[in-house]
């Protein structure tokens, strides 16, 4: 079989690593790819948003079985869609099931709607209602774009100056130009983070491994938020006992939910955590695997993830008996210095000794005249697995001293959290 993945990060070449695993695929494309993916997969240099070059692509591959649609703006534009109404198969949610990562206004409705336990929030397209709002609030409160923004459209204010400056940039200045036009305000919740990615078919559903993310640029949770600076799985708190009720809680309802507003959602759907000590509340959804969720997660999946996305695609995920390594895994994403502000691209990468078994996870890198260089925020993921976190990441440190470039930024604390 041949596979094009689409996309360009560290999510997509921890798929491609897991695709080439399998016997069944004998050739795989990525578009655009990276310097990483280009070890294992073919790059085509098209951009995740062009659609028609995309088919006139794979108009002329007909070989290529299947296509797996990872970044979420291609699905929310409806790709997924727009290849199979051209006959080609792809692995992700249609553009009216991605809604539910698009719209967070959509997504807090259907939780709503069909009580899956979530912050409590408004709504609000009028800037002046907004602001009238904000002032009645306790603080720390949570002002949120409603559309995507780059895991940059959600503000919290520590008071009403710094809400009213939220409003004004998001539904004044257009800072994420429509993301921003209708914003949710919602209530700031206490506790721990948790990811629980789930493959689904719209008949079942099955949660992967569990993994955290650390947000900020910082050591301590320090700095601005970020795409994700690193993760690690299993959680170390979230309990079976947690995971039985979240599945009956949430997980089924959410995929029932989506059913009930014709919406099927086939796919991955990430759901994002908040243990309360109220209960655990959803966060937020995503419509695909998280980055760098997926570089922790895919690692310990021993299942073919082939045959997975084959299974999602027929709607028979039922039939896949589903097997996880026990080790842990630990990623530290190497950023370039600045991000998530203003940063050089360019910047030669040198990468010294590395363990077997140690998985570089390329994110923003490139070949340019020869050499491997830095080409985006988060340039690489280093990748360890171990008997339990600790072990992990004292091999993942131990190879991030190894990959060097100028100005490097990484946090030295994944993984400590509890
Ligand atoms: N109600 C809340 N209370 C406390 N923290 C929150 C709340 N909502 C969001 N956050 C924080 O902001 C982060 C981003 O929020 P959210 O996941 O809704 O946004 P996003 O832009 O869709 O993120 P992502 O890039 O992960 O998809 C969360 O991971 C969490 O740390
Ligand atoms: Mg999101």
């Amino acid at each position: 079989m041949q596979v094009l993945v689409i996309g360009s990060g560290g999510r997509e070449h921890a798929i491609c690593h897991a695709l080439s695993k399998s016997n069944k695929v004998d050739k795989l494309f990525c578009l655009p790819g990276n310097a990483g993916i280009a070890e294992i997969a073919e790059c085509v240099s098209i951009g995740v948003m062009e659609a028609d070059k995309i088919v006139a692509f794979l108009n002329s591959h007909k070989q290529i079985n299947m296509t797996v649609v990872a970044p979420d703006d291609p699905l929310a534009m409806g790709l997924v869609d727009i290849l199979e109404s051209h006959g080609h198969r792809a692995f992700g949610p249609s553009k009216a099931a991605a809604l539910i990562e698009a719209s967070k206004a959509f997504s807090k409705s259907l939780m709503k709607k069909y009580n899956i336990p979530t912050a409590a929030y408004e709504e609000f397209t009028d800037v002046a209602k907004a602001t009238d709002y904000i002032v009645k609030c306790d603080y720390p409160l949570v002002i949120k774009a409603d559309g995507l923004a780059l895991g940059k459209g959600v503000i919290i204010c520590e008071n009403v100056d710094e809400a009213k400056l939220a409003l004004q940039d998001m539904m004044v200045a257009g800072k994420f130009s429509d993301a921003g036009s209708k914003v949710i305000i919602e209530e700031f919740l206490y506790g721990q983070e948790v990811s629980i990615l789930c493959f689904v078919d719209g008949k079942t559903i099955v949660p992967m491994v569990s993994s955290q993310d650390h947000k900020r640029a910082l050591d301590g949770d320090g700095g601005l938020n970020t795409g994700g600076m690193g993760t690690f799985s299993p959680s170390r708190i979230y309990t079976d006992v947690m995971a039985s009720q979240v599945y009956t809680d949430i997980i089924i309802p959410s995929m029932e939910a989506m059913n009930s507003e014709d919406r099927k959602f086939k796919g991955v759907l990430y759901l994002g955590l908040m243990l309360t000590d109220k209960g655990i509340k959803v966060l937020e959804y995503n419509a695909r695997f998280g980055d760098p969720e997926t570089q922790v997660v895919l690692p310990r999946l021993k299942t073919d993830l082939y045959d997975i996305f084959d299974a999602v695609i027929d709607e028979r995920l039922h039939e896949i008996n589903f097997e996880w390594s026990d080790d842990a895994t630990v990623c530290v994403v190497l950023a370039s210095g600045g991000y998530p502000e203003s940063y050089e691209k360019g910047e030669v990468i040198t990468i010294g000794e590395i363990d077997d078994d140690i998985t570089l996870y390329h994110a923003g890198t490139a070949i340019v005249g020869g050499k491997l260089v830095t080409n985006g925020g988060r340039v690489i993921g280093v990748t360890a697995s171990g008997v339990n976190i600790d072990e992990a990441r004292a091999k993942a440190y131990k190879a991030a001293c190894n990959v060097k470039f100028n100005k490097a930024h990484y946090r030295k604390d994944i993984g400590i959290k509890l």
